[in-house]
């Protein structure tokens, strides 16, 4: 006697509306190697800056803050002549700063469109790939919770802008020495200068800032100056994610150069 056919399970993709293609997928080509480059970029960030964040040290050279550390909430901070920094946490704050603030642009990047469909992809394998059937039984998307809360992206939105107008303050204060002399340039500010750019071109590139826009009108011929800005948006939209790694590079770097030079590794050098 033959045994019966063992019954697959019948959630996802093996759903009986679903083509019934017992094969995991059909597709010839690399179609891993995206995903895999993508959770290895992923994770060297994590890496590098849970380090970075646990640290509490190093992120403050003058005329320099790290960006991973601004705006510095801490009394070790207000210590260090930082400037847009207040002291609003004193003494008993003994854990790093970076804790306090690292939410934001953390929840920022964390629920972004581009972020989420890279780490289901590369992270959670749902699905790894376009036509490559998803390990789960069952799926519920963004409709449950956990994942629902992703919904909150426009508010960190909001949260981001505000992070990248200290962030810019902080580029603006490195045209200072380190005396704090104003009409002065470094490396460093030339890294910072790069970083606000990139910073501020994901922050705009955001799907939530091309909906808050210009959507929800119904004639854009009544609304010339939205519309404007709408096509701004949507040319930089189109580039998220591109921009979504530059300025995760970029914001990584920019916290790596302060590093050095605060440890006493590299000097800044100053070109006036
Ligand atoms: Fe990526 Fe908003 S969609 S930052």
């Amino acid at each position: 006697d033959t045994p019966p056919p063992t019954q697959p399970p019948r959630g996802g993709v093996r759903a009986p509306a679903r083509a019934a293609i017992t094969a995991p997928h059909l597709r010839t080509d690399r179609w891993w190697l995206a995903p895999a480059v993508t959770a290895a970029g992923l994770f060297a960030f994590v890496v590098y800056s849970t380090w970075r964040a646990f640290a509490n040290a190093h992120y403050y050279a003058a005329p320099y803050v790290s960006p991973f550390y601004s705006p510095c909430l801490a009394e070790n901070c207000r210590t260090m002549h930082m400037g847009p920094n207040a002291d609003l946490f004193g003494s008993w704050w003994a854990i790093s700063p970076a804790i306090i603030i690292l939410i934001f642009p953390l929840g920022f990047r964390l629920t972004c469109y581009y972020y989420r469909k890279a780490y289901y992809r590369s992270f959670w394998a749902s699905p790894p790939a376009c036509a490559v059937a998803e390990p789960h039984g069952k799926y519920t998307g963004e409709t449950r919770f956990p994942l629902i809360l992703q919904n909150i992206h426009r508010y960190f939105f909001y949260a981001a802008l505000l992070v990248a107008g200290v962030l810019t303050y902080d580029t603006v204060l490195a045209f200072r020495d380190q005396h704090y002399r104003w009409g002065h340039m470094g490396l460093g500010t030339v890294v910072f200068l790069v970083n606000i750019v990139l910073i501020w071109a994901y922050t705009i590139s955001c799907h939530s800032c091309r909906h808050i826009v210009g959507g929800k009108l119904k004639h854009f011929s009544k609304h010339p100056v939205r519309y404007r800005a709408w096509q701004y948006v949507g040319r930089l939209n189109a580039r998220h994610m591109q921009l979504a790694w530059a300025s995760l590079v970029s914001v990584a770097l920019a916290d790596f150069y302060v590093y050095l030079v605060a440890s006493g590794a590299f000097d800044d050098p100053r070109f006036f």
